[in-house]
């Protein structure tokens, strides 16, 4: 007597194709992570090896009489960084600037914590970077009310923010802390630095590497 042959059923056919399509699929994405990885991890090298940040990293900065852009400068030649200049619509004469003048825009300014000055050019795709340093002088010992500004002007959620300033003697003080009540919480913020206007590269490179961020100076 021969063994009965059991008939295939059509569903149990269609069961095993799908079976072995989505057997497919689950290997096929296993294999595109495998290399998704392994492309990382070279483009990782490769950065290693170039002298190159994996992290995005923008240098935001304020300057009037260019002591600021000065650093900001050797931040972002020491980091291969990009360079973002805060520019105000109508910029700051010698006038303006004249601390000592009660009426001047500067101290009409310090007077009114809300006044916000208009910014001329937006960053552009501020969404790309991780990291982004936020360059002033001290003004009154405060950051200058632009600074407000360009804070409110973007969402800094899952980002880093390293402010730093420059100034005659005046410590960060709490310029910065002031600045970070306006973040969200969900932004890091790390302790400021305060530079005298003539701090060397050499200096900034020191100081870049000991902020732990996982970007490379020179
Ligand atoms: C309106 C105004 C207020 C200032 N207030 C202070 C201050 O409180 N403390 C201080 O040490 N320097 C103060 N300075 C000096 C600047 O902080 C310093 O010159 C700074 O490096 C200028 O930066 P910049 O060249 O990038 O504009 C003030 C300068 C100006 C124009």
């Amino acid at each position: 007597m021969g063994a009965k042959v059991k008939p295939v059923q059509p569903t149990e056919i269609k069961m095993k194709k799908y079976l072995f399509i989505t057997a497919l699929i689950i290997l096929s994405t296993l294999i595109a992570c495998a290399q998704k990885n392994r492309t990382d991890n070279n483009t990782e090298i490769k950065n290693q090896i170039q002298g190159k940040n994996m992290k995005n990293v923008l240098i935001a900065y304020f300057s009037c009489t260019g002591n600021t852009r000065s650093l900001a400068e050797h931040i972002a030649q020491a980091s291969k960084a990009e360079l973002y200049e805060i520019k105000p619509k109508i910029s700051y004469s010698s006038e303006d600037l004249n601390w000592r003048n009660s009426s001047s825009r500067v101290n009409i300014e310090k007077n009114d914590p809300s006044f916000r000055p208009a910014i001329s050019d937006n960053a552009k795709n501020m969404e790309q970077y991780d990291i982004i340093f936020l360059g002033y002088p001290i003004w009154f010992g405060q950051a200058p009310n632009i600074i407000y500004t360009f804070l409110e002007s973007y969402d800094f959620s899952g980002k880093t923010i390293v402010p730093f300033c420059t100034s005659g003697s005046s410590p960060i003080g709490t310029s910065a802390s002031n600045l970070h009540k306006i973040c969200s919480d969900n932004t890091t913020w790390l302790s400021g630095s305060r530079f005298a206007g003539n701090t060397s590269r050499s200096e900034i490179v020191t100081w870049i590497n000991g902020l732990g961020l996982n970007i490379t100076a020179e």
